[in-house]
């Protein structure tokens, strides 16, 4: 396994540093889950069972201002989302950004983050599930191409909530690329996807 390093120090460091999310990580993000969602978090059973996915998962945890701060001080994540690899397609299994750090755009560092990973990947389409009444996620995924392509109800267990299915394609054109550039560029936090 690897083992935790210090992150690169420097003043002039990004706000953001997106890292892949590793296994001393995955205590905090479960705990940090149980704010993030009101209803249905993930145990840190699951992190664990999809970070063990090896190549077909891609989870990046988001660091705030982590500079000279070591990889395994878990209290700068602010964020943090992961990605399935299938055939031609990708999936976002999870989003989530802690309550304080909302609409400052750190869920849409992550999104594209893992839309160019996708992108890198091969694949040519990407979806993803979310509740049917949860406006912020719904308008995130709508500006980076989503459209709905069908409904789920009583997706969300236990407690029965209804999903809208979304899903963006021809993730792999040019044109697609541009349209991650174009809204990276509106955003005011800045980043670093560390490799
Ligand atoms: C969804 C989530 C990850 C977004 O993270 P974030 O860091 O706030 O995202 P951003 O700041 O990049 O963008 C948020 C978008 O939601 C909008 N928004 C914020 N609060 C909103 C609200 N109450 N109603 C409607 N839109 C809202 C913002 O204006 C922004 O839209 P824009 O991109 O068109 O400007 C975050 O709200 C979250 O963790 N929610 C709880 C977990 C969750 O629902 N995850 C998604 C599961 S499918």
């Amino acid at each position: 396994m690897t083992q935790p390093r210090p992150h690169p120090a420097g003043p002039d460091g990004p706000d953001l540093l997106l890292a892949p999310m590793r296994w001393w990580h995955v205590a905090m993000v479960a705990e940090l889950e149980q704010t993030v969602f009101d209803i249905d978090p993930w145990t840190a059973e699951l992190f664990w069972s999809e970070l063990a996915q090896g190549e077909q998962r891609r989870y990046l945890t988001a660091l705030w201002r982590p500079q000279g701060v070591p990889t395994h001080d878990t209290s700068a994540i602010v964020g943090y989302a992961g990605l399935a690899l299938a055939e031609d397609g990708a999936y976002i299994q999870t989003i989530g950004v802690v309550p304080r750090m909302r609409g400052r755009g750190v869920g849409a560092r992550l999104m594209i983050a893992l839309l160019r990973d996708a992108r890198r990947a091969g694949a040519r389409n990407c979806g993803l599930e979310v509740r049917t009444d949860n406006q912020a996620a719904r308008a995130l995924y709508s500006r980076l191409g989503f459209v709905d392509i069908g409904l789920r109800r009583g997706y969300y267990q236990p407690s029965g909530g209804d999903a809208y299915v979304m899903r963006v394609r021809k993730i792999d054109t040019v044109g697609y690329a541009e349209l991650l550039d174009r809204v990276e560029a509106t955003l005011l936090i800045t980043s670093r996807v560390e490799p």
